[in-house]
């Protein structure tokens, strides 16, 4: 790759030709990807770029808040698309991982193709990067036609798909993301599903189990700072168990934790977690969430497990 601020400059000035005096949408997630493509567009483009940021009530605890506020403080058009209600309605009722998938992704595309249309949008942005094409061509992802996907014929509606990273690689785009000056917690940030936490949620995704899943990511995030690891996650199961709490029995939630390392995703080893840094994690979880009574750590590595357990 060229270096990072020579890739910036002539991406700037590739982007100001292409787009003109159109207008541009991108789904925002404050993912690397995205944030990173975001911040080029505005460096273009200014006012002209929409970045959509999508809240379907799956997110990270703060996180809503958190990604705006940071590309607003940069200047950056971003408009809050609340649409956690629409999210829990289409999963309501499912608990096949991929029925939940479906739903999740048929809702993320309707809203997107209606914020699209009204901001009356020419140009619809997207953080592919080089690995995605590779793997959609290898079969590895399903393809990627987002246009049909959001409900938008590009004949008719003009529409047309700018790319900006495709060429690099994550590392690459992480180089970009320092280079443009974005925090250690966008440039650094550790992969998170785009279904967010209804893949870390066994069994029927409602607001309310999924505060039990945002509630113990937090304490597993925050306790496992330290820890080398390329992914450390929470998951409530749909099986429950029985426990005692404040002297009485009560029939709760189990939570796993699983903390992997691994160097792209396709395998990964559970990580050796400090026994200690398990039980403090255990105890945290146990006394602040009250629906939980009982604690697991998983130990399979991928294969024959995935990282998620959806
Ligand atoms: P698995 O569970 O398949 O996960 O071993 C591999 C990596 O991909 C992430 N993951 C997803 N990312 N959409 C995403 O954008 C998804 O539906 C999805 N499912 C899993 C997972 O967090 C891990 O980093």
């Amino acid at each position: 790759m060229v270096e990072p601020r020579k890739f910036i400059e002539q991406q700037i000035k590739s982007i100001k030709e292409t787009i003109g005096d159109g207008k541009a949408v991108i789904a925002l997630s404050g993912g690397v990807d995205s944030s990173v493509c975001a911040v080029l567009m505005h460096r273009a483009i200014g006012d002209k770029l929409t970045a959509a940021f999508i809240d379907d009530g799956l997110m990270r605890a703060g996180e809503p808040a958190q990604v705006t506020s940071l590309f607003r403080k940069r200047g950056i058009n971003v408009r809050l698309v609340e649409a956690q209600g629409e999210f829990f309605s289409a999963m309501k009722g499912l608990t096949d991982p991929e029925e939940k998938r479906k739903a999740f992704r048929n809702t993320f595309y309707s809203v997107l193709g209606r914020v699209v249309k009204e901001e009356n949008a020419n140009w619809m942005v997207q953080g592919t990067i080089a690995a995605d094409i590779i793997e959609t061509k290898g079969g590895v992802k399903t393809q990627h036609n987002i246009l049909e996907q959001i409900g938008i014929d590009p004949q008719t509606y003009g529409l047309r798909i700018l790319e900006p990273v495709k060429e690099l690689y994550k590392h690459e785009v992480r180089a970009v993301a320092r280079a443009l000056k974005l925090p250690a917690s966008v440039s650094e940030r550790k992969p998170f599903p785009g279904p967010g936490l209804s893949v870390r949620v066994q069994g029927e995704v409602t607001p309310e189990r999924v505060e039990i899943v945002r509630r113990a990511t937090k304490i597993v995030e925050d306790g496992m700072k330290n820890v080398k690891s390329f992914q450390n996650l929470a998951i409530l199961l749909s099986d429950k168990a029985t426990g005692v709490k404040d002297g009485k029995r009560l029939f709760g939630n189990i939570i796993v934790i699983r903390s992997v390392m691994s160097k792209d995703a396709m395998t990964a080893r559970a990580t050796n977690v400090p026994w200690n840094t398990l039980k403090k994690l255990e105890s945290m979880i146990l006394k602040e969430i009250p629906e939980v009574t009982h604690v697991v750590y998983s130990l399979t590595d991928k294969p024959p497990a995935t990282i998620e357990f959806q």
